[in-house]
């Protein structure tokens, strides 16, 4: 039997390393009273380029770290751990467990308007096929062009986020899916939003640029209100996990969260 639910303990959110800010950041917007516990497993980062069976295993990790300390819900705000492992989390554990790509995706299948719709993510994410699968299921017949783009979450790591060799690497990756005549193209990996700008302004006016941060808020309020778990006062907060030292966690995820980062732990787990 699964222990009751007590709506005062935090939201548990893990990503590979720091570009699930972007998805705290949203959901602190969203939910401004409660409380997270964010774990960016900077010693193992990136994701996007190892097997789906490393990643399950990493992702069970880390949700076990943030269970055990009582999170009411978890966020995998990594597009990768999401496409190789959320079925399995969501599968073994009793609490909630929500992950980006159904949002995302849902989002996208409502935005296009030719139904021709643009994903870019890490190779993991593209070689999984799960944003296919899922933008399928909200919009049947859609034409989705995935490309992946293994060189853009190194350049966000380092900081390069107006670099001119960003973009060049952008209009690399973009040009194919642009000549596919793509209406909506999805930010499908946490670091791609932080160059939404240059991204937007290589694909030009005809193409939205969409990334699932909000619409991932939007489904973490909504499951919290079916459950009653939402936390009604407070002034809310978060307390940083990192299972290694990153030399720019401070500086990128500030920018990444658009607020200060006072004290990072890390932990061995
Ligand atoms: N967090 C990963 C994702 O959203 C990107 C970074 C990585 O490869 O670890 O897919």
């Amino acid at each position: 039997m699964s222990t009751p639910i007590d709506p005062v303990s935090p939201i548990g959110i893990f990503d590979s390393g720091v570009g699930g800010l972007t998805v705290l950041r949203a959901l602190r917007r969203a939910l401004p009273a409660e409380e997270f516990l964010y774990l960016g497993d900077t010693a193992r980062v990136p994701y996007g380029n190892k097997s789906p069976e490393l990643i399950t295993r990493y992702s069970f990790e880390n949700t076990l770290f943030l269970l055990d300390r009582n999170v009411k819900i978890v966020v995998v705000a990594c597009n990768t751990a999401t496409a190789d492992a959320l079925d399995r989390l969501q599968r073994h554990f009793s609490r909630p467990i929500l992950g980006v790509i159904e949002p995302g995706a849902r989002l996208a299948a409502e935005r296009t308007r030719n139904g021709r719709i643009g994903v870019i993510g890490t190779v993991g994410t593209v070689a999984s096929g799960a944003y296919e699968t899922a933008i399928q299921r909200f919009r049947p017949g859609a034409e989705v062009y995935a490309q992946a783009c293994p060189l853009l979450v190194p350049l966000v790591e380092e900081g390069w986020l107006e670099h001119s060799a960003t973009r060049l690497i952008i209009a690399e990756y973009l040009d194919p899916l642009l000549s596919r005549g793509i209406d909506v193209l999805l930010l499908g990996c946490t670091h791609y939003p932080l160059l939404h700008e240059l991204i937007a302004a290589h694909a030009g006016p005809n193409v939205e640029v969409i990334d699932s941060a909000g619409a991932m808020a939007g489904v973490v309020v909504e499951r919290l209100a079916a459950i009653e778990c939402a936390r009604q006062q407070g002034t809310g907060g978060v307390q940083f996990f990192l299972s290694d030292r990153h030399p720019h966690f401070k500086r990128l995820g500030e920018r990444f969260l658009g607020d200060s980062i006072e004290k990072i732990e890390l932990v061995n787990y």
